[in-house]
C-alpha cells in the first residue's frame, strides 16, 4: 500500500491558515490532519469545529480530524457538518467505543480509533472489524514538536499482524507524533501507511522536499 502523508495544521501559522493549507496541498500532501484538544483529555487547548469550517473551502484534500477530547460523542455531528472526512476518537476517552464508532460511520464519515503510547492493542481487538483505520500515538498527545517514543515501534508490527490475521488488510495504520525523515521508516517498516507530521513539515520552507522524503 502506498504511504499517505497528513500534515498537522497544529504546527501551521494560524494567522495564515488558508495559505498554509494550500502550500501543503501543492507540496503533495494526501490528507490534512486536524488536532482538536479540549484542555481536559489532554493538557492543551487548540481549536474546534469552527476552524474545520474555515479551512474546508480552501482544500480538496480529506480532512482527518483527531479528537483529543472528553465525551467526543457530543461533538461528532458538529465536525461532520463542518466537513470532516475522517474522524478519530481515543479509546481512552470512549467507554462505549463501539457505539461511538457507529455514531461516526452512520453520518457517512470514516471512523478511526486512537491509542496512546501506554494503551495496549488488545484493548481494541473487539472493534477492529468496525473501524476504517487505527491511529497509534508515538508521543503523549497534547503538543506538537515532542520526541518520538521508540517503544511504540513493536506495537505497530503487532497491530499489522493482528489485522492481517483477521482478514482486515484494508484497515490502515496511521502514526502520529515525532515523525520526521528518520522515524518515518521505523514505522512504515512495521506496516504503517499513513504518517502525520506537524513540525517536520511546517517547520521547513521546502515542504515538497520534506513530504517526498517522508513518503520514501
Ligand atoms: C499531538 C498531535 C499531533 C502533533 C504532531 O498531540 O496529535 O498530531 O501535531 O506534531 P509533531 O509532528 O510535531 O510531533
Ligand atoms: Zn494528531
Amino acid at each position: 500500500m502506498s504511504i499517505k502523508i497528513a500534515p498537522s495544521i497544529l504546527a501551521a501559522d494560524f494567522a495564515n491558515l488558508q495559505q498554509e493549507v494550500k502550500s501543503v496541498e501543492e507540496a503533495g500532501a494526501d490528507w490534512i490532519h486536524v488536532d482538536v484538544m479540549d484542555g481536559h483529555f489532554v493538557p492543551n487547548i487548540s481549536f474546534g469545529a469552527l476552524v474545520v469550517d474555515a479551512i474546508r473551502p480552501h482544500t480538496k484534500l480529506p480532512l482527518d480530524v483527531h479528537l483529543m477530547i472528553e465525551e467526543p460523542d457530543r461533538y461528532i455531528t458538529d465536525f461532520v457538518k463542518s466537513g470532516a472526512d475522517l474522524i478519530s476518537v481515543h479509546q481512552e476517552a470512549c467507554p462505549h467505543l463501539h457505539r461511538t464508532i457507529y455514531h461516526i460511520k452512520d453520518q457517512g464519515v470514516q471512523a478511526g480509533v486512537v491509542l496512546n503510547p501506554a494503551t495496549p492493542i488488545s484493548s481494541i481487538e473487539p472493534v477492529l472489524s468496525d473501524v476504517d483505520f487505527i491511529l497509534l500515538m508515538t508521543v503523549n498527545p497534547g503538543f506538537g514538536g515532542q520526541s518520538f517514543i521508540e517503544q511504540v515501534i513493536p506495537k505497530v508490527g503487532a497491530l499489522r499482524s493482528m489485522l492481517d490475521e483477521k482478514g482486515l488488510q484494508h484497515v490502515e495504520i496511521e502514526i502520529d507524533g515525532g515523525i520526521n525523515e528518520q522515524t518515518a521508516s521505523l514505522v512504515t517498516k512495521q506496516g504503517a501507511t499513513i504518517l502525520v507530521a506537524g513540525s517536520a513539515i511546517f517547520g521547513q520552507a521546502d515542504r515538497k522536499q520534506v513530504i517526498s522524503e517522508l513518503r520514501r
